[in-house]
């Protein structure tokens, strides 16, 4: 089978191209990726010679080179993750998100529909998206596949807008597909940006730690790799033309989160307990913050049999372990661009 997996240089791509490659050597894994600032071909080095995976250099929405790209290698699978991901990004720039995460996947979606012209047999276009679409909800309840569409963020309102098209491409074209739909991902590899691995970041070199508004803001958290093992569950056994929402059973208030880090950094750091933590201060809050997601992954677990396999607290000292013997990835990804951006996003 030939599998064209998008955005596979990113943080849950890379994951999910190394558990493919290692899984299914019959399999030939194509990494489809721009490498925009987010996207690192040091997060695949240890597979990159492996027969059955190619790097392949380019932008989704670049239609000549897509649909060439389509013709030349018969791709029967898509796995789609390329993405503008992060939600302050999208709300200074939010024509970039809909190029990449609406165009971008049009043109993916329009260059599958005319290879295979109707003759779906074995294939499966599978877009990968986020919990992100369905708002805010208040203190109490849980988003479930039948939750409405409801996104605030130009990030979510892109992603929303994807998934529709996915949808109506099964709906009108035949087309099979399945969208899963996912909470906070944090572990390896994660581009300093987000929320965990900027902490991080930041505790190792003493910098403060901007939590946005009062801190109250609760977030569902899941192990990369467990996100990974679900999608491979979802390729092969989910059933087509269905969503899935995929969480950690793990809800977690910023602060409470943000101090959780701090304790086991200071463990890990060897500095005395309560330096890390010295290190918050509230800023400014995000504009439009979604103040609470919570998934509901009963239907992930019922029908698929999948759970999460580490518990929050082993997956973020693995995460801590990871990039404190990594301090050259995150040296290199922090340099240049990087520091542009943080002057820009947080003075
Ligand atoms: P990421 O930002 O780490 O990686 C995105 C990758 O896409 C990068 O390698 C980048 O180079 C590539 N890319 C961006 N624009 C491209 C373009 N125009 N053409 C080709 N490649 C391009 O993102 P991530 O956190 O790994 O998220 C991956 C997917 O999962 C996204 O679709 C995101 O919406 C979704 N998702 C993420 C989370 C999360 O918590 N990170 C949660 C749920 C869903
Ligand atoms: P983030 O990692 O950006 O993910 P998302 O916005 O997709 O949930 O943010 C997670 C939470 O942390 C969110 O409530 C915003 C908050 N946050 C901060 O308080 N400070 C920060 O510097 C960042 C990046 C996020």
């Amino acid at each position: 089978m030939t599998i064209l997996i998008t955005g596979g240089a990113g943080f849950i791509g890379s994951h999910l191209v190394r558990l493919f490659v290692e899984k299914y050597p019959a399999y030939h894994i194509f990494n489809l990726d721009a490498l925009t600032y987010a996207g690192n071909l040091e997060n695949l080095k240890d597979i990159e010679n492996k027969s059955n995976y190619t790097f392949l250099k380019g932008d989704i929405t670049n239609e000549v080179f897509i649909n060439e790209l389509f013709n030349k290698h018969k791709f029967e699978s898509v796995i789609h993750l390329a993405a503008e991901s992060h939600v302050d990004r999208s709300i200074e720039d939010p024509l970039a998100f809909v190029k990449t995460n609406v165009i971008g996947t049009m043109i993916l979606l329009n260059a599958f529909k005319n290879l295979w012209k109707g003759n779906y047999k074995s294939k499966l276009f599978y877009h990968i998206s986020t919990d992100e679409v369905y708002g805010t909800l208040g203190q109490t309840g849980l988003f479930t596949e039948t939750t409405s569409y409801d996104p605030n963020s130009p990030y979510s309102a892109s992603k929303a807008s994807s998934d529709h098209f996915v949808r109506a491409y099964g709906e009108t074209y035949g087309m099979p597909y399945v969208i899963t739909n996912c909470s906070n991902n944090y572990g390896q590899n994660q581009f300093p940006e987000k929320l965990i691995p900027l902490f991080i970041n930041n505790i190792i070199n003493n910098k403060s730690l901007p939590v946005y508004g009062d801190g109250n803001y609760t977030r569902d958290w899941l192990y990369v790799k467990d996100h990974a093992k679900a999608i491979d569950l979802v390729f092969h056994k989910g059933e087509q033309g269905e969503t899935y929402n995929i969480g950690g059973f793990n809800e977690w208030k910023n602060i409470d989160l943000v101090k959780l880090l701090c304790a086991q950094m200071d463990e890990k750091l060897n500095r005395p307990k309560g330096s890390s933590e010295k290190l918050i201060t509230y800023v400014k809050d995000r504009p439009g913050h979604d103040l609470r997601y919570a998934i509901d992954a009963s239907k992930m677990n019922k029908e698929l049999g999948w759970k999460p396999s580490v518990t929050f607290e082993e997956g973020l000292s693995k995460t801590i372990d990871w990039y404190l013997s990594n301090e050259d990835w995150l040296k290199n990804v922090t340099s240049g661009e990087y520091q542009k951006y943080y002057q820009k996003q947080y003075n």
